[in-house]
């Protein structure tokens, strides 16, 4: 992805369909924006039809989860791939720190990452450490997080689709004033792509577009982009505001 990326995770919001559709009306006004990047936005289930169909031209549909297998057999309560893409879901979130807290493992989103791949689905794989730390210790969690999340993949073509959201889960759901220092963001970042160059040589570590999610707000959006080394930003909150939103957008286009 050439664009910068911005991906609006709604979560399980807002809170009726009615709602999401004229936030939809309000993003749309801003259409021309998000074509200058690569947005998508990751709406509940329910609202996928609505995503889908009234936003075609500026909005690519996301998952907020994929299930991990591709078999056809039965699953009640899972949506599969297929499912997925037959709406136009063109990417996952994959282990976002709300489902590791309900006990989705490293083991698991590695599981997810490959059907994804297997399904043409752009998994993007959340990482992040749970609490802040002035040692330095946080590294060694998310070397071992990365590793175990991106276990046993090989093929080129599987690698250089790859997208991660680096997400302290401690900077999540709060204010702008409380994420991540724009010098942790590099220092972060930098630290992530040495484990990708380890994981996968350098070539292939330089294509892995980073992004950074946790309290992104119009407040902080510009100082995060500075040299810092990120791609783009996965949002939550900010995504449900529409001018917060385009606010974000003309950020990562000016960057
Ligand atoms: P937030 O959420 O922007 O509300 O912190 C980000 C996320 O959980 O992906």
């Amino acid at each position: 992805m050439s664009k910068s990326i911005l991906v609006a995770n709604w979560k399980n919001h807002p809170s009726s369909l009615n709602e999401a559709k004229s936030l939809l009306n309000r993003l749309s006004r801003q259409s021309k924006l998000y074509k200058k990047l690569s947005f998508f936005i990751a709406p509940p289930l329910s609202y996928f039809e609505s995503v889908s169909s009234r936003s075609k031209n500026f909005v690519h549909l996301a998952s907020q989860d994929i299930f991990s297998s591709i078999r056809t057999a039965s699953h009640t309560g899972e949506v599969t791939p297929d499912i997925l893409k037959s709406f136009g879901v063109r990417l996952s979130i994959i282990g976002h720190s709300e489902r590791r807290a309900m006990g989705e493992t490293s083991a698991d989103v590695s599981e997810k990452v490959k059907t994804a791949l297997q399904s043409g689905i752009i998994p993007l794989v959340c990482v992040g450490e749970i609490s802040k730390d002035q040692d330095g210790e946080h590294f060694e969690f998310l070397r071992e997080e990365l590793e175990l999340s991106l276990a046993g993949l090989k093929r080129k073509n599987d690698i250089s689709r790859l997208v991660i959201a680096y997400e302290p889960v401690w900077a999540i759901g709060k204010h702008a004033e409380d994420a991540v220092e724009p010098t942790d963001l590099s220092q972060s970042v930098m630290f992530i792509k040495k484990i990708l160059t380890d994981m996968f040589g350098r070539n292939m570590a330089e294509r892995i577009p980073i992004l950074y999610g946790g309290s992104v707000e119009p407040g902080n959006a510009n100082n995060l982009l500075h040299e810092t080394g990120i791609k783009g930003f996965l949002v939550g909150h900010a995504s449900l505001d529409a001018k917060s939103l385009g606010v974000i957008a003309n950020s990562l286009i000016s960057k």
